[in-house]
């Protein structure tokens, strides 16, 4: 039961419950309280509607502020492809660049509750660092900087707007060690920086994972780390010709993630 200053013992155990809080309005205080709470990015029922919809509440409760950034983007995409697709607006506006403009962001973005049990199962120790590449409004960020108190994370992602929305939130609640940076991963300058744990959810085409893959084995040359994937696009791409990292864990039923290690002695 969390004690919120609006709302002494509160109970998040059904999507009502959360509706509840949505509607409120709640101070600063109390959605910092929230973000601290294991319960916060609990879904209420292990299906993926309800998993999605329990995300949309918690992004609405934060205050993402997704649809005028999306409609911004979708806007200036159709300068550039007045009748594309989620799958030609992006690609138009950005170099080529598979940015998913006009996809619903509960479809771009991994549920609360699947990064939650991603953290819990990755055991993080503290000072670990953790990257997400492709990190669209950096909702890791907000489950880390909320219960990894001693963790950082980053987020490298290539449209500014969504960047610069996902550090807006980081800076109203105070997430510190949390960072978003506009950095395209495919860029021939761009280094991989030196972290414990990479995560990838079907960021580019295959020929972007492919060349962030290797990026990260590089890194593996010197340290131990682990690689958290979701999608099938970028397991696939993995299995074919990525035996470096080892499989430590399959998501089951609706869990579409695996965990990888690697140490490359
Ligand atoms: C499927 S979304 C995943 C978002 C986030 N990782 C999550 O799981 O919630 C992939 C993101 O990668 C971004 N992206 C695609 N190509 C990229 C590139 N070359 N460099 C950086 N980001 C890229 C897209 O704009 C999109 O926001």
């Amino acid at each position: 039961m969390l004690q919120l200053e609006f709302f002494p013992r509160t109970e998040l155990k059904s999507l009502t419950d959360f509706q509840k809080l949505e509607l409120a309005g709640l101070c600063l205080a109390d959605k910092k309280i929230l973000i601290e709470s294991c319960e916060f990015y609990q879904t209420p029922k292990a299906n993926d509607v309800i998993r999605r919809q329990h995300s949309n509440i918690v992004d609405h409760i934060l205050g993402f502020r997704f649809k005028y950034v999306e409609e911004m983007l979708i806007a200036e995409a159709r300068g550039f492809d007045p009748d594309g697709s989620c799958e030609t607006l992006g690609p138009s506006m950005h170099q080529g660049i598979q940015t998913w403009v006009g996809l619903d962001v509960q479809i771009l973005q991994t549920p609360y509750s699947e990064i939650l049990r991603i953290l819990q199962l990755l055991k993080i120790r503290p000072y670990q660092h953790i990257i997400d590449l492709g990190s669209a409004y950096g909702r890791m960020g907000v489950v880390i900087g909320g219960l990894y108190i001693k963790n950082s994370f980053m987020g490298f992602e290539y449209v500014k707007p969504r960047v610069d929305e996902g550090n807006r939130i980081y800076k109203e609640l105070g997430l510190s060690r949390c960072q978003q940076v506009v950095q395209d991963l495919y860029d021939k300058n761009f280094k991989m920086p030196e972290a414990d744990i990479y995560f990838m959810y079907d960021y580019g085409q295959v020929e972007h994972i492919d060349h962030t893959l290797k990026q990260i084995e590089a890194v593996a040359y010197k340290r131990p780390i682990k690689v958290v994937v979701r999608g099938k696009f970028t397991k696939g791409i993995i299995a074919q010709g990525h035996e470096w990292l080892e499989l430590k864990y399959e998501g089951k039923l609706e869990e579409l993630f695996s965990i990888y290690t690697a140490y490359i002695n």
